[in-house]
């Protein structure tokens, strides 16, 4: 999605913007502009379709420098990815707009503006923004004041930053269903969509919430609450020293982020387990309380997050508590019939999931016994707004494709259902114990599952020139299975189905054929005999296999069935260790296609809108 980045400062802030730029690109993005001003009333800007490289390219020719600028990276969503289209969006040469969201009511008050005398140069609903705030302008006004009354009349989601020629150094920003984050430093002062996008010129973060709205000059920052008091909002330092923007020697984001898996699995870990015990504190203080006081469970995800979700809800079931899970986009337009004494889950690497976040949002009003989220991003919306937390800790996931962030979730919904089994007198001590053992073992792993790297890049070239591919499973395999689909289409661009294996016969069978490569995922565990007959099912039909399975799983290869095995593992953590080679698999893939790995086409790292 959009990102955006300001600055105010005594220094020249074009770097700062550029570099701020680039820290966003994970988000996804197809143009990108700046404009900036010096103190002598003079603004200018750079738009350009494409990457940031290009602006950079283009403001280096023009020789653009400024105290006081605006940043954005667009992601269409009104209009085509041009130069015309991309932000900033000016309104009579003084007032410049970037924003991240959408305006729902942008056609209304187009033609409200159209009427008024205004001229449209773009087909975005953002240049309603900038026409706007300069229709309520009027002389001596506090241009804080008139961005105030402008976004009273928005419908929708957005967060802004404006800069207005007339009123140098200073720069107003507000958010309303989109995030932004203030950036404090010594007579200089910032706004981010991310902290990530702020790092090398500030570690200090205020976090702005729902309808805040910021004044930023050198001097200081004033913060406004929805209502226009000035507010204070607390200053974030932790968690931000370490900076995982850089690729160090890895070629891509997601090759380094799926080798931080044992690292970040570690810290989802570390202080949350004893030897034999998870500690039910690892979802919030009061969480042995309201964990006791619930009898079932409701997981609402997008993506990735909600195959995770997928998973869990084996896991919960196995420990003898209900579970339902659902994508958030359709739990949200459904009538739900709440039930009884029933926790409602997020799961989101972002935190800013649109869609998730209305669900939590809803589930709030429709009264469910409580809320809990698993997240990866401090201070995102969905971590302040739900009763439980539990940060997956993974470090900032940069490749659109969700790698570390899923086994991080994956290890902290089992501590979930774990703690809540045993809360409710489900799980005894025996299993817990168990499971905590297996939860030890889970880092060393994952890591040794990392050594398949070179032999799935030899299978890798089998896939380079397919059409499709099927992948099947069972259990939590068959979720799994799913990850593994999305994985391979979202970065290989190969069109990728997943069946749970049972289903085979009663349709995916028609599909089989040598152009149609199958990969099974196989450990050893009750339904493996059964997994067997579905594999022969395929083979009977021409179909080309591979097969990852467990050693002892008495799989061999064939002409058309590559086996590559896997180390025995407890059984309940399968999930987390199968969905290595999978990762590893789509990133092969997608390196001999050479495909935008990091930035696949058409998808953005956060979804903020619907
Ligand atoms: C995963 O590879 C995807 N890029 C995507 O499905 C993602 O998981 C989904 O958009 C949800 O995002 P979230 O976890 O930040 O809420």
């Amino acid at each position: 999605m959009c990102g955006i980045v300001a600055a105010v400062a005594q220094r020249n802030v074009v770097p700062i913007l550029l570099e701020g730029l680039k820290r966003l690109e994970y988000r996804g993005y197809d143009s990108a502009g700046l404009a900036v001003s010096t103190d002598d009333k003079e603004i200018k800007s750079v738009r350009k379709a494409g990457k940031v490289n290009h602006l950079t390219e283009q403001v280096k020719e023009d020789n653009l420098i400024g105290t006081t600028g605006i940043a954005h990276t667009r992601w269409a969503t009104h209009g085509q990815p041009t130069a015309e289209n991309a932000h900033p969006h000016c309104s009579g040469g003084t007032i410049m707009v970037v924003h991240n969201g959408i305006i729902e009511n942008h056609e209304v008050l187009r033609q409200k503006l159209i009427n008024a005398g205004y001229t449209f140069s773009s087909q975005t609903d953002t240049e309603v923004i900038a026409h706007l705030i300069a229709y309520y302008q009027k002389e001596n006004h506090p241009l804080s004041e008139v961005v105030k009354q402008a976004v009273t009349c928005l419908e929708g989601a957005y967060s802004i930053a404006v800069m207005d020629r007339l009123s140098p150094g200073k720069i107003i920003a507000a958010r309303s269903g989109s995030p932004l984050v203030l950036g404090v430093g010594i007579e200089e002062y910032f706004i981010a969509s991310d902290p990530l996008a702020l790092l090398p010129v500030t570690h200090q973060f205020q976090f702005l919430e729902e309808g805040d709205l910021v004044e930023i000059t050198t001097s200081q920052a004033t913060i406004y609450d929805q209502q226009g008091k000035q507010v204070q909002r607390p200053v974030a330092t932790d968690h931000f020293e370490f900076d995982s923007a850089e690729k160090g020697n890895f070629k891509h984001y997601m090759l380094k982020e799926i080798h931080e898996q044992p690292e970040a699995i570690n810290n989802t870990l570390e202080g949350r387990i004893t030897e034999n015990r998870i500690l039910p504190q690892s979802f919030g203080c009061d969480a042995e309380k309201l964990l006791k006081e619930i009898d079932t469970v409701q997981i609402v995800a997008c993506g990735t997050s909600y195959h995770s979700a997928m998973i869990a809800r084996y896991w919960f079931e196995t420990f003898g508590i209900a579970c339902q899970v659902e994508i958030a986009s359709e739990f949200r337009y459904r009538n739900i019939v709440v039930p009884k004494r029933c926790l409602f889950v997020t799961l989101s690497q972002s935190g800013e999931t649109a869609d998730t976040l209305s669900a939590l949002r809803l589930a709030k009003k429709l009264g469910y016994a409580s809320t809990l989220t698993i997240c990866n991003v401090h201070g995102s919306s969905l971590v302040r707004e739900s009763a439980m937390v539990c940060m997956t800790r993974a470090g900032a996931e940069i490749g659109v494709a969700s790698t570390k962030a899923f086994t991080t979730q994956l290890t902290a919904l089992l501590m979930l259902a774990t703690v809540t089994g045993r809360l409710n007198g489900t799980v005894d001590a025996k299993q817990e114990s168990t499971i905590a053992q297996a939860l030890h073992k889970l880092p060393g792993l994952v890591k040794s599952a990392l050594t398949l790297k070179n032999s799935i890049q030899h299978l890798a070239a089998d896939f380079s020139h397919k059409q499709h591919a099927l992948f099947l499973g069972r259990g939590t395999m068959y979720p799994l299975a799913l990850e593994g689909a999305l994985k391979l289409k979202e970065i290989s661009y190969i069109h990728a189905e997943a069946y749970a294996a049972g289903e085979l016969k009663h349709g995916p069978l028609a599909l089989i054929d040598v152009d149609m490569p199958v990969i099974v995922i196989a450990p050893k565990n009750a339904l493996l005999e059964k997994l067997k007959s579905n594999i022969e099912e395929v083979s009977a039909r021409g179909g080309q296999l591979y097969v990852f399975a467990d050693r002892s799983a008495n799989l061999t290869e064939t002409n058309c069935m590559k086996v590559i095995h896997m180390d025995t593992v407890p059984d309940i953590i399968t999930p987390m260790i199968c969905s290595v080679p999978l990762q590893l698999l789509a990133y092969e893939v997608a390196v001999i296609k050479g495909t935008d790995i990091d930035q696949p086409r058409n998808l953005a790292k956060s979804v903020t809108v619907e």
